[in-house]
């Protein structure tokens, strides 16, 4: 059977240690791509990781490359490109520089992979997302934002802690923006299939969920430098292999909502099944009316941002 071409777009911190999750699970061959000026970055980290392929036993073509050719055809890309969040910035703060680099790279996929699922992960997420879908024209059902899984991992990780119980127990399910404005749902909130609600005190599950909701600019505060990478990698990971083996995995993603909880045609955070064909349904909750306003909140920032990206880019 043929291996999978999984190519990463942004060969930088997020890109890279995506590249080193997807090889190590052998989820294909994968191709890291950079801009022309850092010739020689992703062919020097693609080489690195290929060099560890024996010690740690897996089986993938690593390369790595400043040639859109050589990502041709791609069966999934991963979009991270862009630059990352500083100390005292918002994501939003990212949205004009982003928008460009993200439409430029939108024009390459499209023409370069035609086929693929593409995975946006550069910030401000949600309205990346809608300018990788808006640029290559591809069905929305294979252009998927990658934020509800980082941020329930946040999420589950902070509940496991406060329990002292495995993070391998807490299932979990957000909706809504990336961070800042995640809708929380305890009722899809389980810990080992027994409602969080039975075993956690109100305020502390909204303390928890704060901490969520604020984990990416907490680390961004440590490392001053950059932005998170390993969990928001991980959580990248976690898609590709849905789509490259068809796992058919229900989890939070950025995912287009034209009639699907009123949206209107925008992406946001909804709960999906993810297999090979990218989105392949949207799971509809029927919300508490708390829940459902706070989506509504969440929804509104969204459009805004992308109203503010749409006049940028017109
Ligand atoms: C975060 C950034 C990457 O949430 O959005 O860490």
């Amino acid at each position: 059977m043929r291996r999978a071409k999984i190519s990463i777009i942004g060969a930088g911190n997020v890109g890279a240690t995506t590249a080193h999750w997807c090889a190590a699970a052998e989820l294909g061959d994968v191709v890291l791509l950079d801009i022309p000026a850092t010739e020689g970055m992703p062919a020097g980290k693609a080489l690195d990781l290929f060099q560890a392929s024996p010690i740690v036993g897996f089986d993938a073509r690593i390369t790595g490359t400043n040639d859109w050719a050589a990502t041709a055809n791609s069966d999934v890309v991963v979009v991270t490109a862009g630059i990352a969040r500083k100390p005292g910035m918002s994501r939003d703060d990212l949205l004009s520089t982003n928008a460009k680099i993200v439409g430029d790279v939108a024009l390459q996929v499209r023409d370069t992979s035609p086929q693929a699922v593409v995975i946006v992960v550069s910030n401000p997420l949600d309205a990346m997302v809608q300018r990788m879908f808006q640029v290559t024209g591809f069905p929305p059902a294979r252009v998927i934002g990658q934020a509800g899984i980082l941020d329930t991992a946040r999420y589950r990780a902070f509940l496991a802690l406060e329990l002292n119980v495995s993070v391998e127990d807490i299932s979990a399910m957000l909706l809504g923006g990336h961070g800042d404005t995640m809708v929380p749902i305890p009722s899809c909130t389980s810990v080992g299939g027994i409602p969080v609600t039975q075993l956690i005190a109100p305020d502390t599950l909204e303390a928890i969920v704060t901490r969520a909701r604020n984990g990416g600019a907490e680390i961004v505060s440590l490392l001053k430098t950059g932005s998170a990478y390993y969990a928001p990698a991980a959580a990248t990971t976690q898609m590709v292999e849905a789509v490259v083996r068809d796992k058919k995995r229900v989890v939070p993603c950025a995912a287009y909502c034209d009639k699907e909880y009123g949206v209107g045609g925008y992406f946001v955070g909804v709960p999906v099944v993810l297999g090979s064909g990218g989105v392949e349904r949207i799971i509809q909750l029927k919300l508490l009316p708390a829940e459902l306003a706070a989506f509504d909140k969440s929804i509104a920032a969204v459009k805004e941002l992308v109203s503010v990206m749409n006049r940028l880019t017109a």
